[in-house]
């Protein structure tokens, strides 16, 4: 844990100390320090134009001579009225990385006075615990020499209580940043690493004593258990997919469960379809969904949830080969339901179909599904926002409640039985590309999703695509380049309040 609270000073960390500042009025700046030198510093460089104490503004001052330390950090958060828990997590950040590239080991963060935040004390310790261990994140596997710059925290309270607020608080960062930082870790890996074998055994040593239950299934076992439309996508590639199925019971037995299902393509080349060569790379993210899933149940699990919840993930690599589906095929799903596979590329709505119809068998309270399913919310959002579709109002009220704790952006797309209509084949049940194609390219394929979940189950789909990678410029705690684990905040959230 890289955050600390103590009851007095450490020696490490009394060479340098962070100190938030807020934008407070007219020209006015409020600080967490109490020391009227800092604010002295602080309405100078203010004044000069130098530190204006905005969000995602750092000063480092060099010998300010202030108290014991040898160096202050200044950290603007912006307007004081407007402080959130997000905007906390994004300050603590910029701090970390300003720390970072100071070369600095260690820094006491400043608290003397905390009116500032007007968050409760727990929040704060879990928010900045949660921030520095997202940021100090780097996947580091495959580097001879894997230099990482860690910097220690700590936060100082002479008041027991407080102290104890402030720990349980960054006991609860900690573990779902470490959470977080599974699934990004298993995405950052390559593909030829990362098989779909691989990701089974990491989810299985990552679940073991948290109360997970994880089964396995091969592809012999897919191949018995029907599950044709995912087998299909498979069957090109040497690698032997797996569905991984994770189980936590942190509620009666009685209690119905709500079940998540992610999209894990360790690669996806477009298969027979393939993609152009440019950028193919980032393809080795296209399981983020999946691992995603997959941490969102570490974290529920290690946080002890009251809740049921199932998950399913259906590890695949998607490759041209012999055996490998063409346009024009046709696959049956585990419901029965036959589908034409017009275009090998729209592979991840194959895959999980299968897990649909499983997920569905479970009769639980919801579906989600996530997955870095189409090019299209990237064109249609940016990479500000994931893309989130459902029917259902209850549910999608509860996702945006979630969403905000979180902290996390999705924008609410349509999803029309319009655009299952869209999905129509003149030679199976469905088509897995929309007619006209690609006019509104993720709502088909939230539709086509759709069309394989039981149809009381209130459903909700986010597609990740927009956000799976590379936001360090958008959101300071996420890598500039590498995953990010977006979503498993809301999801966790959502899970909590159910
Ligand atoms: N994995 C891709 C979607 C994707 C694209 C994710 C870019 C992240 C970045 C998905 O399997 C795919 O190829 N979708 C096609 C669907 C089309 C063939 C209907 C797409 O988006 O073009
Ligand atoms: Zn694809
Ligand atoms: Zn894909």
């Amino acid at each position: 844990m890289l955050l600390k609270i103590a009851n007095s000073y450490s020696k490490a960390a009394t060479q340098c100390l962070t100190v938030y500042v807020g934008q407070s009025g007219k020209d006015k700046v409020k600080t967490t320090n109490k020391n009227s030198i800092v604010g002295e510093l602080v309405k100078k460089y203010s004044a000069s134009g130098e530190f204006k104490a905005g969000l995602g503004e750092t000063l480092m001052l060099r010998a300010a001579g202030l108290e014991n330390f040898q160096n202050v950090m200044l950290v603007g958060i912006g307007n004081t009225k407007k402080l959130s828990e997000e905007v906390l997590r994004r300050a603590t950040a910029y701090a970390y990385r300003a720390l970072r590239s100071e070369k600095q080991k260690a820094s006491m963060i400043c608290f003397d006075s905390t009116e500032i935040f007007k968050l409760k004390l727990q929040v704060v310790g879990h928010v900045i615990s949660e921030a520095a261990e997202l940021t100090n994140y780097k996947y580091t596997q495959f580097l001879t020499e894997a230099k990482q710059h860690e910097v220690k925290l700590e936060l100082v309270s002479s008041k027991a209580p407080d102290r104890k607020a402030l720990s349980t608080g960054a006991k609860e960062g900690f573990l779902i940043a470490e959470s977080i930082n599974f699934s990004r870790r298993v995405s950052d890996a390559p593909s030829n690493w990362m098989t779909p074998d691989q990701l089974a055994k990491e989810t299985k040593k990552a679940a073991k004593d948290t109360g997970l239950k994880v089964s396995v299934w091969d592809g012999a076992k897919i191949q018995k258990e029907k599950m044709g439309s995912l087998w299909g996508v498979a069957r090109g590639s040497a690698q032997d997919p797996r569905v991984i199925i994770m189980e936590y019971n942190g509620a009666a037995k009685s209690k119905t469960p709500i079940a998540f299902v992610g999209k894990g393509l360790t690669f996806d080349t477009g298969g027979i379809s393939i993609k152009p060569s440019a950028g193919m790379e980032a393809m080795k993210y296209d399981m983020c969904g999946g691992a995603n899933v997959i941490g969102a149940m570490l974290a529920i699990a290690k946080l002890k949830l009251k809740v049921n919840v199932v998950a399913y993930i259906g590890a695949v690599e998607n490759m041209p080969d012999g055996l490998a589906i063409k346009p024009g095929d046709i696959l049956t799903a585990r419901s029965g339901k036959t589908i034409e596979v017009t275009n090998t590329d729209a592979e991840g709505r194959l895959v999980m179909a299968d897990l649909l119809c499983l997920a569905s068998e479970k009769k639980p309270s919801s579906i989600f599904t996530m997955a870095t399913l189409t090019g299209a919310i990237i064109v249609a959002l940016g990479h500000l926002h994931t893309g989130f579709f459902t029917q259902d109002e209850k549910l999608n009220s509860k996702v945006q409640d979630a969403a905000d704790r979180a902290g996390e952006d999705l924008w609410r797309m349509p999803l029309l039985d319009e655009h299952q209509k869209q999905m129509k084949s003149a030679y199976a049940d469905i088509g897995n590309m929309g007619t006209p194609s690609r006019a509104a390219g993720s709502a088909q394929a939230a539709a086509f999703l759709k069309a394989f979940v039981a149809n009381d189950v209130p459903y909700a789909h986010f597609d990740i695509a927009s956000q799976m990678s590379d936001m360090g410029s958008y959101y300071p705690y996420h890598p500039d380049k590498g995953a990010c684990g977006a979503m498993l905040r809301t999801f966790l959230e959502y899970a909590r309040k159910s």
